[in-house]
């Protein structure tokens, strides 16, 4: 039997072709089990770590920031314990804090409005199989929690975006279930006057955790995290809206936002809407998985800040002291400066585990300067964040492992309040 040229080619090429396929599961196979996957931080301890059998290749990308450097090890082979300031904790006053009454449940990935000396508390895990469908509510010159109220049943668990115009609390999508289930487009409203429930119409597609305000008399919803809970979504849309009723019937494509993902805080402030922080990539759930198994995934967290103005053009404003993500609720304004407490930043360069925040941010409106103002009683992510009568309050989201472990472990549903003083 005499081969033709052309067949011996095409041979070699598919040799070729299996060679470099295994090279690539090869690859795949040492990345999978890399500890940017085996280390499982969400909800710790209740997700093992598991995500071998995960066939999902997320490109690794590198930390933009160039002071990410590996901690120095000593000529005795020790581990430097000073991290750069990325991973670190940043000198920060102290600030005297006091403990006042827990919230009825332990709550992450939750959200909270405040109206006047009201702080609405809705949803989140309580464990990573258990979700809540409740509101609750602290009233800050009582300093108590007040009665609870439910949720419709088809509003989302967890990853919400919410905003208020002082009565109407809007609700828009977000993750529906517990573990790391898909999202939901469905919108609500709430009538804190008579605590009744209204539908929006839903989004042109579900998000998780999105960027959301009231600017000029619309809803804007951009950014967050696609369908599959990790992709970055750019796509900006905006509903008009007055009293808690939509005057339109359809979503309205707006801007792109310039860098998607879920987590950020979003503020309205002097007639500018300002997204600040967040991150790219987030846990999703294992392929195949009948419960939707959370699996960890590589996460970017930043320190941008992007602000749109008449221009409807998006304009970089100076960068937090370190990358912060899980910080949507976790602001307030006070004295037109932005407060911003705690939250997560880039993982640990070796241990590859998430890093919990523990400073509170201040972001001085009248001079675009940002600062550290303080310390939190510990590290803590997805807090929920309130402020009345000179003191700043903070409530729910997971905490730290211990003063020495900035890597995330109990949910919590502490609430404290520090006095705040800003200084000019
Ligand atoms: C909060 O509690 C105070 C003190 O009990 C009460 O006077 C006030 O009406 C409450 N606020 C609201 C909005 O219910
Ligand atoms: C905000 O400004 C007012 C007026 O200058 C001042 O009395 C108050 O203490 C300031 N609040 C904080 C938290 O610094």
């Amino acid at each position: 039997m005499v081969r033709s040229p052309g067949k011996q080619k095409s041979t070699k090429l598919v040799i070729l072709c299996v060679v470099l396929l295994g090279f690539g599961l090869i690859a795949d196979y040492l990345w999978a089990s890399s500890p940017h996957f085996a280390s499982s931080s969400y909800l710790t301890n209740w997700v093992p770590a598991d995500n071998s059998q995960s066939n999902v290749i997320i490109p690794k990308q590198e930390p933009h920031h160039a002071d990410t450097k590996p901690p120095k090890i000593k000529a005795d082979g020790v581990h430097d314990r000073t991290l750069s300031a990325t991973f670190a904790d940043l000198p920060a006053p102290e600030l005297k804090w006091e403990k006042m009454a827990n919230a009825p449940v332990p709550r992450l990935d939750g959200a909270a409005i405040q109206i006047k000396d009201l702080l609405y508390v809705f949803a989140g895990y309580g464990t990573i199989d258990l979700v809540h469908s409740h509101v609750d509510i602290y009233n800050f010159t009582a300093n108590t929690w007040g009665r609870r109220f439910d949720m419709p049943k088809e509003m989302a668990h967890s990853h919400l975006g919410m905003v208020t115009d002082g009565r109407y609390i809007y609700v828009v999508t977000g993750q529906y279930g517990p573990q790391c289930r898909g999202p939901t487009a469905r919108n609500f409203v709430l009538d804190t006057k008579t605590k009744q429930w209204r539908d929006l119409p839903p989004l042109p597609v579900p998000r998780y955790a999105p960027a959301t305000q009231l600017w000029r008399g619309r809803l804007h919803v951009m950014g967050g995290s696609k369908e599959n809970r990790h992709t970055p979504a750019l796509e900006h849309w905006s509903l008009a809206v007055k009293d808690g009723k939509a005057l339109e019937k359809e979503w309205r494509p707006e801007i792109p936002i310039p860098r998607g993902g879920p987590h950020r805080a979003c503020v309205v402030v002097s007639d500018r809407l300002l997204i600040i922080g967040g991150q790219e990539g987030d846990f999703m759930a294992k392929p195949g998985s009948p419960i939707f198994k959370c699996s960890r995934r590589n996460e970017i967290v930043y320190d941008e800040v992007h602000m749109l103005d008449d221009e409807m053009k998006w304009k970089p404003l100076p960068p937090m002291p370190k990358p912060d993500s899980h910080i949507e609720f976790a602001w307030a304004i006070v004295n037109n400066s932005i407060v911003i407490a705690g939250g997560t930043t880039e993982k640990h360069p070796t241990t590859k585990k998430m890093v919990l925040v523990g400073e509170v941010f201040r972001f001085n409106l009248d001079t675009l300067t940002w600062s550290v103002i303080g310390k939190l009683p510990y590290r803590v992510k997805t807090t929920l964040v309130g402020f009345w009568n000179g003191w700043l309050y903070f409530t729910s989201g997971q905490r730290d492992r211990g003063p020495d472990d900035p890597a995330p472990k109990k949910v919590i549903a502490d609430m404290w309040r520090t006095k705040l003083r800003l200084n000019s």
